[in-house]
């Protein structure tokens, strides 16, 4: 990711010096036109903007300690972390006289550097308006989505996480029943892109209806959607399948029927599900 980050914005003429931990990593990068080097002070003291791209915020600040000059420097950290993390993280940077934003990258690298590529980023607005251009050349659809530095976790954690990991691996378990019982890729690429279309609409609906709080249907209730629920459950694991994810959503399901919210809509379970 890292190496994709860098090779978009030299490309896009901004002059760029890349670190790694493994150098021969960041000298491969020099076809692109980034300057590798072997010091991280020296990358540091001559850049404005530092993005920072390691499995973890603790790796980063180890890295970041060895750095003797701050000034005029904000780090955007876009590794994986937590909101409690993007603001220690801040902290750190702060008291070395450092700006901070807190990135989170929703893309895979290949898509670095288009239209559809997306960093999520929070953080001091006077910062993101600094670099908001810079960002967006990273991924069209980047935005500023709070001035509070949790925020871009926050939003990671609700949906690259427990959405889109766990809607992929319901996903796979679903794939392996079909595949598992002869059905054509044609077949499964159909019902798979009229699901996500599905997806598309539904998901802004149960948004919707948790912000107002209004779950009436006249579609389908959470009664209807745990039926479902339990014949495919019945399928998949009396065929010797995993059926984990749909296991887990028959449970939520169950929660809210049992609080009397039978007749309700999907996004009803988040009555049961707050804390
Ligand atoms: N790949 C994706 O699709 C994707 C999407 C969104 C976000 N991200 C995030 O981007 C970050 C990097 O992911 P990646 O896919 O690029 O992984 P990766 O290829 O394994 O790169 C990890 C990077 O972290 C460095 N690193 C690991 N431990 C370190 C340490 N103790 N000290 C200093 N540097 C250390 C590695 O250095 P070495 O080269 O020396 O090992 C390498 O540069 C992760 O936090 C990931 O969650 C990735």
């Amino acid at each position: 990711m890292g190496a994709a980050l860098a090779r978009t914005l030299a490309k896009n003429g901004l002059r760029v010096a890349a670190w790694n931990r493994t150098h021969p990593k960041a000298e491969a990068l020099a076809d692109s036109g980034v300057v590798p080097l072997r010091s991280i002070d020296e990358a540091v003291q001559g850049a404005n903007l530092v993005l920072a791209c390691t499995m973890s915020p603790a790796h980063t600040r180890e890295v970041l300690a060895e750095v003797t000059d701050w000034e005029a420097t904000t780090v955007m950290y876009v590794g994986s972390g937590t909101p409690d993390s993007a603001v220690e993280l801040e902290a750190w940077l702060g008291e070395r006289g450092a700006g901070y934003l807190d990135g989170v990258i929703t893309s895979y690298p290949d898509e670095i550097g288009t239209p559809e590529g997306m960093i999520v980023v929070a953080g001091a607005p006077h910062l993101w308006s600094r670099y908001a251009d810079t960002v967006c050349l990273l991924g069209g659809r980047s935005s500023h989505v709070s001035d509070d530095v949790r925020g871009a976790n926050i939003l990671a954690s609700s949906f690259s996480g427990a959405f889109y990991v766990a809607a992929l691996a319901a996903y796979v378990e679903g794939a392996a029943f079909a595949h598992g019982h002869g059905l054509s890729l044609d077949a499964i690429r159909a019902v798979t892109l009229q699901h996500v279309d599905l997806l598309r609409t539904r998901t802004i609906e149960v948004a919707e209806a948790i912000a107002s709080g209004n779950h009436e249907t006249d579609q389908a209730s959470v009664a209807t959607f745990l039926d479902g629920a339990e014949t495919t459950l019945n399928s998949l694991s009396s065929a010797g399948y995993s059926a984990k994810l749909i296991g887990a959503a028959r449970e939520n399901l169950q929660a809210a029927f049992d609080r009397g919210l039978a007749d309700r809509a999907f996004s009803a379970q988040f009555e049961v599900l707050k804390p």
